[in-house]
């Protein structure tokens, strides 16, 4: 059997993890909203709505944070047709995906859900058609107490206190040429500073993210993060970061390493905002916002031009596999070894869209085979993590060049004294024996080993067969001489659980 090792020292801190690594994101994109977490008709349905099967599925996956509304929908987004007494509410295209929006869901019924999910809403502004005026009105909606037109009418739409939303994003993927009201680097460098300072001006406790790149092909990557951050640098809290990976033809080996081109990408963005900090002599450090990642078969996607114009149409429903949920949860791992420095970060999407939640219209919900490590991911993963270097073999990809076969981070909780080892383990064929050095510590106990892995690497979860895969529970975990070895089966996401005293 192949070997791997780590030693484990809590004296080696990267960083603590901030709770809204584990966010996700809720677009008006196909079945997102509509028949994802608002259905009136659904027999789960509340008072407003809402499916109470899918804020079951939600509040298990622990998302402190949920990106709404877009996503490419909001650079074509007029928020205010989404308040008020829903029969008035306007019926619209919406642009970026060929879809009619209803406006029955806004930012009142929103922020009001994603609360009583446990979770704080993150709301993007419109820099495509709109600008300073929309952004900063917003957010006297939102977060004004009272006494003022917009406050006012938050109050008379039905809610008396504040949202209190504290973290905003200036647009959505700015610089792509898809996007409503693309611009330049510059164009949206100077609108985004001055639409900072004007929602500021409303509310100086808000955070801001700018816009990086949407992919790190754009081949504008890094010039536009330079130019954004020359006008904003002092004027936002984050920088952006989209990725989505999925498998080319049959070369698996490449796609389990997209944890790799993870790492690569935000060291990247480090480097640049790094380079802009020293350049414009700036005393803050600046922080990243990850928040669109995932696995997508964009490939599989005929792009929005194709698209019928339809009413929350059926798109981009991926089915992950075990394979899928092994990469998500090696994604999980790259952002928590980043966890210095990416503070905010947003699985795209929550449900039905490249979900982790599935649901049907007037039928069940389900789990997909990568909301485990997620969830597992989110409970588990809090505290502060630790440096690992993991020794072990590597193997040769087309696309990442050589890359180790196991991936591991670890996080200690120094309240409970637990330690958790998530590892990753990309042989395809083989299982594999980690020895995890504890001698750091006195006395700690093997507690869970929990894997997700299958006979077959393809198999997903279904209407039908919606618990096809879940974890396991394995029992091979063995504690000799301050060492704890695990046997990691062959394509693999772990989680190893070890309990202080
Ligand atoms: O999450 C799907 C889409 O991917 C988002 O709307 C967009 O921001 C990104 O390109």
């Amino acid at each position: 059997m192949q070997h791997a090792a780590l030693a484990l020292d809590p004296a080696f801190r990267i960083a603590e993890v901030d709770p809204r690594l584990y966010g996700s994101f809720v677009e008006h994109m196909g079945r997102c909203v509509y028949t994802g977490i608002y259905e009136p008709g659904h027999e789960t349905a509340d008072g407003e709505g809402f499916r109470g099967d899918v804020a079951e599925l939600v509040r298990e996956l622990r998302t402190p944070v949920l990106r709404y509304p877009g996503g490419n929908f909001v650079s074509g987004y007029t928020w205010e047709d989404g308040i008020g007494p829903r029969e008035d509410r306007p019926r619209r295209l919406d642009l970026a995906w060929r879809s009619y929006e209803t406006n029955q869901v806004g930012v009142d019924e929103f922020a009001t859900w994603a609360r009583r999910m446990g979770s704080e809403p993150m709301m993007a502004v419109n820099l495509g058609t709109r600008g300073i005026d929309a952004a900063r009105n917003l957010v006297e909606y939102t977060n004004h107490p009272s006494g003022t037109y917009w406050s006012d009418l938050r109050r008379r739409n039905g809610t008396a206190q504040p949202h209190g939303i504290k973290l905003w994003c200036l647009g959505n993927e700015m610089d792509g040429p898809w996007q409503i009201g693309h611009k330049t680097a510059s164009e949206y460098a100077r609108l985004a500073a001055e639409t900072a300072r004007a929602m500021r001006r409303v509310d100086p406790s808000i955070e801001l993210v700018a816009c990086g790149s949407s992919h790190q092909r754009m081949p504008t990557f890094g010039t536009w993060e330079e130019t954004v951050l020359r006008e904003t640098y002092d004027l936002v809290d984050y920088v952006s970061l989209h990725s989505y990976y999925e498998q080319r033809g049959d070369d698996r080996a490449s796609f389990l390493a997209s944890g790799v081109n993870m790492d690569r990408f935000i060291e990247s963005v480090v480097a640049t905002c790094d380079h802009a900090r020293g350049v414009g002599q700036h005393r803050k450090r600046m922080n990243l916002s990850f928040d669109e990642w995932n696995v997508w078969y964009q490939s599989k996607f005929p792009g929005e031009s194709n698209l019928d114009w339809a009413e929350r149409p059926r798109l981009i429903e991926d089915e992950y596999s075990v394979v899928d949920a092994v990469v998500v949860g090696s994604l999980l791992i790259s952002l928590l070894r980043h966890a210095d420095r990416v503070k905010i970060a947003c699985l795209a999407q929550l449900v039905n869209v490249i979900a982790p939640i599935r649901s049907e219209p007037g039928g069940p919900a389900w789990r997909q085979t990568t909301f485990h490590p997620f969830a597992l991911t989110s409970r588990h993963g809090r505290g502060i993590v630790l440096r690992v270097e993991p020794a072990g073999p590597t193997y040769e990809t087309s696309w990442m060049g050589e890359v180790p076969v196991v991936d591991a981070t670890a996080v200690h909780d120094e309240e409970t004294g637990a330690v958790t080892v998530f590892a990753v383990n990309r042989d395809q064929h083989e299982p594999l024996a980690l020895d995890v050095d504890v001698r750091s510590w006195a006395n700690l106990t093997v507690g869970e080993h929990v894997a997700l892995f299958d006979d077959d690497p393809q198999a997903t979860n279904t209407v039908g067969q919606p618990d096809r895969v879940t974890p396991t529970r394995l029992s091979d975990v063995k504690a000799a001489d301050g060492t704890v070895t695990a046997v990691l089966p062959a394509l693999s996401w772990n989680m190893i659980r070890l309990s202080g005293a």
